[in-house]
């Protein structure tokens, strides 16, 4: 399909293809033959993020209402009912690598908990145990001993073939390096993630403009990894990993190839989105200035939890 002098996308002001679709946010604003139409969240170019986005028309057969938002939080932290279960909660949790003489005690005899809408940060050196301790909240790492409980889930009895979907349905992940595939668009990066969370087609492009959108990166989809700046590719890093909507965010080290600037602009955003959706985030960082965006900051010193400062 070639790109016509039909005029440019009201949206993004990208050309518009044969059909009416705009070539890069893939919606068909002028199908005059489309389908009955339900409404989903799809996002606009807007100088103020934080404004609902506009309804866009898409068939009712794909209409993602509930797979496009959480419901509306009242932002911040939300107050702990007495019957809900932590967002986490870490029991005695301990990781040895190796035997012998090459055995290493990565992380010892750690326990705290997390409340839902909270952002956690967990500092210390290198080599203290940090990354060690995020792969197994992450249900990547099995630990030696303890136990991890997700949003009530237990990790520890939860047979091996059953973590993917564990982590797809609780879990998303931001890491230092982006991690991004880099023959792909952001909005193909994020829309892939999309796909594994089980959101398709057009839905999955909507749910993928929507993501960018929210992290100020509206007027970059199209743009490949390597035509972003360090800042942009973390924040479609981010996007990615709001993909499937999870309860909990896990990110190491999100802002340690930034610059000041990107790593404080970074932090905000990941404050914001935790209370725009009462999302619960924990963040390990050796950045000190990621500690004036948390709630509690947790200190590891040689794999133990040495003491914990609340804000
Ligand atoms: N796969 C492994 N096998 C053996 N030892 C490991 C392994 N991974 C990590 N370690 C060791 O465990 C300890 C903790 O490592 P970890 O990567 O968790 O630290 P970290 O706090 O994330 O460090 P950094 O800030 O440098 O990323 C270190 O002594 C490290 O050498
Ligand atoms: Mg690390």
């Amino acid at each position: 399909m070639t790109a016509t002098s039909l005029g440019r996308c009201s949206r993004c002001h990208q050309q518009l293809l044969t059909d009416g679709t705009c070539r890069v946010c893939r919606h068909r604003f002028a199908a005059a033959t489309a389908p009955p139409a339900a409404t989903v969240a799809h996002a606009a170019p807007r100088e103020r993020l934080l404004e609902p986005a506009p309804p866009l028309r898409v068939p009712a057969d794909r209409a993602l209402d509930q797979v496009h938002r959480r419901p509306p939080s009242s932002g911040g932290r939300r107050e702990k009912r007495p019957d809900t279960p932590r967002a986490l909660s870490v029991q005695g949790l301990t990781k040895v690598y190796g035997d012998g003489g090459l055995r290493v005690t990565a992380v010892q005899d750690v326990t705290f908990e997390v409340d839902e809408g909270e952002i956690v940060m967990i500092m210390g050196p290198s080599g203290s145990g940090k990354t060690t301790l995020l792969l197994m909240l992450g249900a990547m790492l099995r630990p030696t001993s303890g136990r991890v409980v997700i949003g009530g889930t237990d990790v520890g009895p939860t047979p091996e073939r059953k973590l993917p979907s564990l982590r797809a349905s609780h879990l998303g992940f931001v890491f230092q390096d982006f991690n991004l595939l880099s023959a792909l668009s952001a909005l193909e990066n994020v829309e892939i993630a999309c796909n594994l969370a089980g959101v398709r087609g057009e839905p999955a492009a909507a749910r993928a403009c929507y993501l960018l959108d929210r992290v100020g990166l509206w007027r970059r989809l199209n743009a490949c990894p390597d035509q972003l700046s360090g800042g942009e590719k973390q924040r479609v890093a981010v996007a990615r990993a709001l993909a499937n909507d999870p309860p909990l965010l896990l990110a190491d080290e999100p802002t340690a190839n930034l610059d000041s600037v990107n790593g404080k602009e970074i932090g905000e955003l990941l404050r914001r989105l935790s209370d725009e959706d009462g999302r619960t985030s924990l963040i390990v960082t050796h950045d000190d200035r990621l500690a004036a965006i948390a709630d509690r900051v947790l200190w590891l010193q040689d794999g133990r939890l040495s003491a914990k400062r609340r804000r």
